[in-house]
């Protein structure tokens, strides 16, 4: 059955309240469009958590540089909106424009303060700002009692999680586990850029994670050798470092070694050409759950 499609905030209030009128639990998916494997296990998901499954589609301006790809990032309505049905999805909410989130004279924005700091946050100035803002205006647009978000944007993920608790947003926010293609190319829509030679090289994120993983597993500790690991296959594979860093899995804050009992990320963020592309994976807590 097609999905319901609400292109306004007006909509969104108009369906949200009827909803709730015939007390459902609903599931929120916010997405950027060009869907793949990893969002529709966040659907999947999310129809596991909720009887009602909402995505949104929006291309949000706020969390692009001026330098970056904003103009030319992936869309394929059509194909989303089957994607969505496919997976369980019962509701779209597809602004027609940025003006629907953004209009005239807008001018409220979310600061993540801590973990908004280093990694991806440091690197691309005002890149979460717009994250914690669109997300919050969703959040509180739709009231889910579920939002569904992806690993692989690890630290998205900590804002988000931050915000929701700060804001008494009330949401739980689920973070799902990075889908990888068979290769073990992390799944995400800016993949679509890569040529195959481009794609080929960037294996060499998820292999130094990989290697990492397996050298914690032999017992080294130390945060160096684990990045050295990461390095040295993106340096094999001609890419350019962004960052290779191990923090702390909740706060983001550096590690020098991965305490026994201590849940620590490792995260990479790397060109292939010129596409920008981020993994990352848990190390140590539960020492098997990052599994690559
Ligand atoms: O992860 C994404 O696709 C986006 O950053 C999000 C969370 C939908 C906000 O625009």
């Amino acid at each position: 059955m097609a999905p319901a499609v609400l292109k306004t905030v007006a909509d969104v209030k108009d369906w949200t309240a009827g909803l709730r009128r015939e007390g459902h639990r609903l599931a929120l998916v916010p997405t950027m469009g060009f869907l793949h494997e990893g969002h529709l296990s966040l659907i999947r998901e999310g129809r596991r958590r909720a009887d009602v499954v909402a995505v949104s589609i929006f291309v949000n301006p706020t969390q692009f540089g001026p330098r970056e790809d904003l103009s030319r990032y992936p869309r394929d309505y059509e194909g989303d909106v089957a994607k969505c049905i496919s997976a369980g999805a019962q509701v779209i909410f597809a602004p027609a424009g940025p003006e629907v989130m953004y209009p005239q004279g807008y001018q409220t924005y979310v600061e993540v303060t801590d973990v908004s700091q280093g990694l991806c946050g440091a690197r691309r100035p005002g890149h979460f700002r717009g994250v914690a803002t669109v997300v919050t205006k969703l959040l509180t647009l739709f009231r889910p009692e579920v939002a569904l978000f992806g690993e692989k944007d690890y630290q998205q993920l900590q804002v988000i999680r931050a915000l929701n608790q700060d804001l008494h947003l009330g949401a739980d926010i689920v973070g799902m586990p990075t889908v990888r293609e068979p290769d073990g190319l992390a799944m995400s829509s800016r993949n679509a850029y890569l040529s195959p030679e481009e794609r080929q090289r960037a294996l060499a994120l998820s292999r130094g994670l990989k290697a990492a993983q397996a050298l914690l597993r032999e017992g080294t500790r130390e945060s160096e050798p684990l990045v050295a690991a990461v390095r040295r296959e993106l340096e094999a594979a001609g890419l350019r470092e962004d960052y290779v860093e191990l923090v702390d899995a909740e706060r983001l804050t550096p590690l020098a070694s991965v305490a026994p009992g201590q849940p620590a990320r490792l995260l990479v963020a790397a060109f292939s050409g010129t596409t920008r592309l981020i993994d990352n994976m848990q190390l140590g807590g539960e020492e098997n759950a990052g599994r690559v």
